[in-house]
């Protein structure tokens, strides 16, 4: 328990906070929804209707500080009621400018049509078909072995695996994108904040991008890249090549830590939770709302980030144009206002899926429906193949004195590791 005021650690930089920010957010909510912050000039929001209210006011509020996050300094000296103009004129100078998530206005609307074409049912049907056959190979390896490390051992090659062939990603090329990942730490890490460094594995994936939308250009197939390389925007006009290489490597890259730590934050529970793991086996029809609960409660993206372009309002505070604001997903995901007993696991809560864990508004996550998905199939595969999963003592030690690492990230809420014992079926 800490004894400082809330603002007082900071969010982006104090160790105990990144590694765990709920206890943080709660001393920040004890102050209302919406919260100035004492040591720098950004709002938290940490209410779940004033989170919602921002999230879908994609007129006032920009999304191009979301990949830096809050604590990146405008490159420019905020104006007058309305910095629009401004902020357009140095979009260019922000991180990850190129990246679809940072869009604003026509700009997003006409990506995200694109991309929206490429996850449709009839696609992540087919998809499912390899989750399943990859899914059963990783478990059943582990369950042979006794054990396996949740995140680094199954987790991440099976998500990274997943979007390659969703992706359409040769499948000579695919263990390159695996080691690429494997070797990259996860975005809004500990010294991130105000100078961020341009992600190597997404430069990585780049290059590999530029080259297959090229030959897709020229000779498409039946896979998402052709569709990605031959798309365009609801004008007629054709997308350019690297605008559209940066929003597939940034696919490949925005499914991976989050999907991953889904998975991994999903299995703590499962053992962790008294009774979880025996309902589950009794009834695994229950893995989607276990999900849902696990996305509220301890989501893998655990804030975002705005920039209010006008003078506005979110609830009853004023905004001035150019302040930066952290919206706390996870503390709306915990709002006592909206969630009744909100830091308790159930599987009977009325509109489970109203979480922000996805966030809201035009930014939606594009992938939700392929996260929930390949989540469930390999959890089904590992409630058939096992009799009880259970944490390895001799790396967590013994229940009531575990240790558990988190990753150190500003923007990702998840295990650095969770070794896991199988005991086969
Ligand atoms: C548990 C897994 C996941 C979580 C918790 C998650 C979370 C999020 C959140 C919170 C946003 C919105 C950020 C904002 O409003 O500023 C987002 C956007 C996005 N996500 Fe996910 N995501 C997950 C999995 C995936 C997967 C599997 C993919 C693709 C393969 C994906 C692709 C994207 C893309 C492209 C966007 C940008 C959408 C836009 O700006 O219009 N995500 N995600």
């Amino acid at each position: 328990m800490t004894t400082q005021a809330a603002g007082e650690r900071d969010y982006f930089t104090d160790h105990s906070v990144l590694l765990d920010p709920y206890e943080y957010f709660e001393e920040i909510r004890a102050h209302g929804p919406v919260y100035q912050l004492k040591n720098r000039d950004i709002l938290v929001v940490t209410g779940f209707d004033e989170s919602v209210e921002v999230l879908r006011n994609a007129r006032d509020f920009s999304s191009i500080n979301c990949v830096p996050g809050a604590a990146y300094p405008l490159p420019f000296e905020p104006q007058g009621d309305d910095i629009s103009e401004l902020l357009e004129a140095h979009r260019g100078d922000f991180p990850a400018s190129d990246l679809v998530v940072t869009f604003d206005d026509a700009r997003h609307t006409a990506m995200r049509a694109i991309l929206n074409r490429l996850f449709t049912p009839s696609r992540l049907k087919a998809n499912q078909a390899f989750m399943e056959e990859f899914a059963q190979e990783l478990v059943q390896e582990a369950v042979a072995k006794g054990e396996c490390e949740i995140v680094n051992g199954i987790a991440t090659p099976y998500v990274t695996l997943v979007v390659a062939d969703l992706l359409g990603v040769p499948p000579e090329d695919r263990e390159l994108f695996r080691q690429a990942i494997d070797a990259a730490p996860p975005p809004g890490k500990l010294g991130d904040e105000g100078n961020p460094k341009l992600d190597s594995v997404m430069q990585f994936m780049g290059g590999y991008f530029a080259n297959y939308i090229q030959q897709r250009r020229t000779n498409p197939k039946e896979d998402v890249l052709s569709t990605l390389a031959t798309a365009t925007y609801p004008d007629g006009t054709t997308p350019d090549l690297m605008e559209l290489v940066s929003q597939a490597a940034f696919l490949f890259a925005a499914g991976q830590d989050t999907s991953a730590k889904l998975l991994s934050n999903s299995m703590r529970h499962i053992i962790e939770t008294p009774g979880l793991q025996q309902k589950l086996r009794e009834n695994t029809d229950l893995i989607p709302a276990l999900l849902e609960e696990v996305l509220r409660l301890e989501g893998s993206t655990k804030a975002t980030f705005r920039v209010a372009r006008r003078n506005t309002r979110i609830g009853d505070t004023q905004v001035p144009a150019g302040k930066r604001v952290i919206v706390a997903i996870a503390a709306a995901n915990r709002d006592p206002r909206r969630w009744d007993d909100p830091a308790a696991f159930r599987f009977d809560r009325p509109k489970i899926r109203e979480h922000l864990a996805f966030s809201r508004g035009p930014h939606t996550c594009v992938g939700a429906a392929l996260a929930r998905a390949e989540v469930r199939v390999i959890l089904e595969r590992f409630f058939e193949h096992t009799s009880q999963i259970s944490l390895c003592e001799a790396k967590h030690g013994k229940p009531g004195k575990r240790h558990l690492e988190y990753e150190p990230s500003f923007i990702i809420r998840g295990l650095a590791n969770l070794h896991v014992t199988l005991t086969p079926n």
